[in-house]
């Protein structure tokens, strides 16, 4: 059965109709028409719809709407701050690290993550933090290299 709840994303509290076992992708996508989340294995294989749920990286098409509904939720649609871009952001285009861009919102929001619990992570770091988010284009070298940019480990020249 429908029911209108409230849920918080990117700072904003607004109505979402749903049904009991809606997913937090299904509803950012089809009820808030977020886009950014996207939908990819449907399984908690590939990290493409990945979210931050009060800051931590969690698969949206893993995770009941319904248990979220008193988080916060961060997209990648939220970073930016009008026109500017957040740092993330602006380090993976620096760094040419989006291609296709099919994996680029999740990469981002687990990078945010990552730096909020370890600011200058080691190759290897990287490499682990990232390892819930699959990219098929990239080989992942540049994408190192974007969270090196963004944790100011590299100048980018
Ligand atoms: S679409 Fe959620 S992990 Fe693949
Ligand atoms: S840029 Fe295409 S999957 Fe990562």
């Amino acid at each position: 059965m429908k029911q209108q709840i409230e849920i918080n994303v990117n700072g904003e509290v607004q109505p979402a109709i749903i049904e009991p076992f809606d997913t937090l992708l299904h509803t950012l996508r089809n009820e808030l028409h977020l886009i950014g989340p996207k939908q990819g294995c449907d399984t908690g294989g590939c990290g493409c719809c990945t979210v931050l749920v009060n800051g931590e990286s969690r698969y949206s098409c893993m995770t009941y709407t319904m248990t979220v509904a008193d988080a916060e939720i961060t997209t990648v649609e939220g970073l930016a701050d009008g026109r500017n871009l957040d740092h993330i952001q602006q380090a993976f285009i620096d760094s040419g690290a989006v291609q296709c861009g099919y994996c680029t919102s999740g990469m981002i929001l687990a990078t945010k993550q990552l730096l909020s619990i370890n600011s200058k992570p080691n190759d290897a770091e990287i490499r682990q933090g990232l390892a819930g988010n699959l990219c098929r284009c990239t080989g992942y070298h540049k994408i190192i290299e974007a969270v090196k940019l963004a944790s100011g480990q590299t100048t980018g020249e």
